[in-house]
């Protein structure tokens, strides 16, 4: 029942033996509280009539319920464009919304790595017992070595707190909560214009504020590195500072070498904090080494500071959900706390991780021939990658459009930022058939040596 009294008319009339026109506050209260009482009935008869007439949505949408002041959400942008593309009925048509990897024959890749892997493990028919609070040791391990490399003086030192997560976004949200409780600098998490759609509810639901800083030069189609310089060097000393690691999503513009060099020295100089979201470790480049560099300029330049790594796109392991959080601390004893906190945490919010995928990627990563295989495995989905990108450059040249598209084939990772407005992505969609966000990013894992001419012609006829 819903809390309600007269204890407030009491403190309105401590006087009890008061009167109005012959009729006592005592007489008032009994009266209003029976009132209170007979609304309280009605509601739960409403509930429970609601409940069992629970055929008749008519009913149901006129009766005062529980949640009746839920407003509907807003449909998810990108589920929203797959949501049109199998509406379409155009032989022709295509999705370039979804962030997953394609082969060129657009369906679905599971790596041979991960179907080799699975086969092993099903040969040891293994329990299903939980995992600990922080999940499989083989495969975080194994994870964070991948991040940091082998030769990482951290790791050597066991600066890293690190804990298996539900994937990226798993990761991103075990650290918010984790910052949102411990952190002791500035309060505020700064994300770089634009930034992963799901970026800002993870921060703001664990309870940060998030602010921005300028990444993207929408003139160029590159990065505004001299932006994102003045921004982070106004920014609130100590403040957290979100990098994607390698792959930027959305734009598929990343600093340089020399850039990330001079970041870690301006991230000193600051006192800011880095928190690096690494969700396409493998996939930029082809090279997983080379892909971590960012990681490892600011490791090697001492910084303390926290990363977020996804195994979904370069393992292929989206509905797996293998991933893991690390902070990497000041000494052992730091990183042994910071644990210790995280394992609170998490066993609030889900106990314990799945299973599965953390065991695929750890027979991968542990096994020399299996980890050789996913290394080409990596390689060939960036190379395909790459190919289709500087494919639809060169259709979109033959057509004879008089744009500049260099910036399709400079930027990397799954993603394209192609700089098409909202209305030519509007005319893709409804004279084309061909789907992506309004912002104009294409997910090149969409694109294939099939498709990729008619997609040129058709962003040549918006763009003419
Ligand atoms: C930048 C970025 N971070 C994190 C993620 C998290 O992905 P997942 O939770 O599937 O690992 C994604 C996925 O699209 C991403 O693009």
């Amino acid at each position: 029942m819903i809390p309600v009294g007269t204890a407030w008319l009491d403190s309105l009339w401590p006087q009890s033996t008061q009167h109005f026109g012959g009729i006592s506050v005592i007489s008032i209260k009994y009266y209003f509280q029976i009132f209170l009482n007979m609304s309280q009935i009605c509601k739960r008869s409403i509930l429970t009539a609601n409940r069992v007439v629970i055929n008749s949505p008519a009913v149901l949408r006129c009766k005062s319920t529980w949640f009746s002041d839920v407003k509907m959400g807003p449909p998810d942008a990108i589920l929203g464009v797959t949501e049109a593309f199998k509406k379409d009925t155009n032989p022709k048509k295509i999705n370039l919304g979804a962030g997953a990897y394609r082969d060129d024959n657009t369906k679905p890749f599971v790596l041979p790595s991960v179907r080799e892997a699975e086969k092993r493990l099903v040969g040891r028919a293994l329990d299903k017992e939980y995992a600990t609070i922080i999940g499989l040791p083989d495969f975080y391990n194994k994870a964070i070595e991948l991040a940091l490399g082998e030769q990482s003086q951290r790791l050597k030192a066991k600066h890293n707190a690190t804990t298996q997560a539900i994937s990226g976004t798993g990761a991103l949200r075990v650290g918010g909560a984790f910052l949102s409780k411990f952190w002791q600098g500035n309060r505020e998490i700064y994300l770089p214009t634009p930034s992963w759609g799901n970026h800002v509810p993870i921060f703001e639901h664990s309870g940060l504020p998030v602010k921005r800083y300028r990444y993207y030069n929408p003139k160029n189609c590159n990065l505004d590195f001299g932006g994102m310089v003045e921004d982070l060097k106004k920014i609130p000393e100590t403040s957290i500072v979100l990098l994607h690691a390698c792959a930027h999503n959305p734009t598929g513009v990343d600093p340089s070498t020399e850039q990330w060099r001079e970041l870690s020295q301006l991230f000193k100089q600051r006192n800011l904090y880095p928190f690096f979201d690494m969700a396409y470790q493998g996939f930029a480049t082809g090279n997983v080494d080379g892909d971590a560099q960012a990681v490892r300029i600011f490791e090697a330049d001492g910084h303390d500071f926290c990363l977020a790594q996804s195994f979904a796109k370069n393992m292929g392991l989206y509905g797996e959900r293998a991933g893991t959080y690390s902070v990497i601390c000041a000494d052992e004893q730091e990183a042994a706390r910071c644990l210790s906190q995280i394992k609170i945490l998490i066993r609030a919010l889900y106990s314990n991780p799945p299973i599965h995928g953390a065991r695929i990627a750890a027979e991968i990563l542990n096994s020399a021939d299996l980890r050789s295989q996913w290394l080409k495995d990596v390689k060939c989905m960036a190379d395909r990658i790459i190919d289709v990108r500087s494919k639809l450059k060169s259709n979109l040249e033959k057509l004879g459009s008089t744009h500049n598209w260099e910036h399709i084939v400079n930027q990397i990772g799954m993603f394209c930022f192609t700089g098409l407005t909202p209305e030519q992505v509007d005319s893709l969609i409804k004279n084309h058939s061909v789907y992506l966000t309004k912002d104009g990013r294409i997910s090149m894992a969409g694109v294939t040596s099939k498709n990729v001419e008619y997609l040129a012609e058709s962003i040549h006829k918006v763009t003419k």
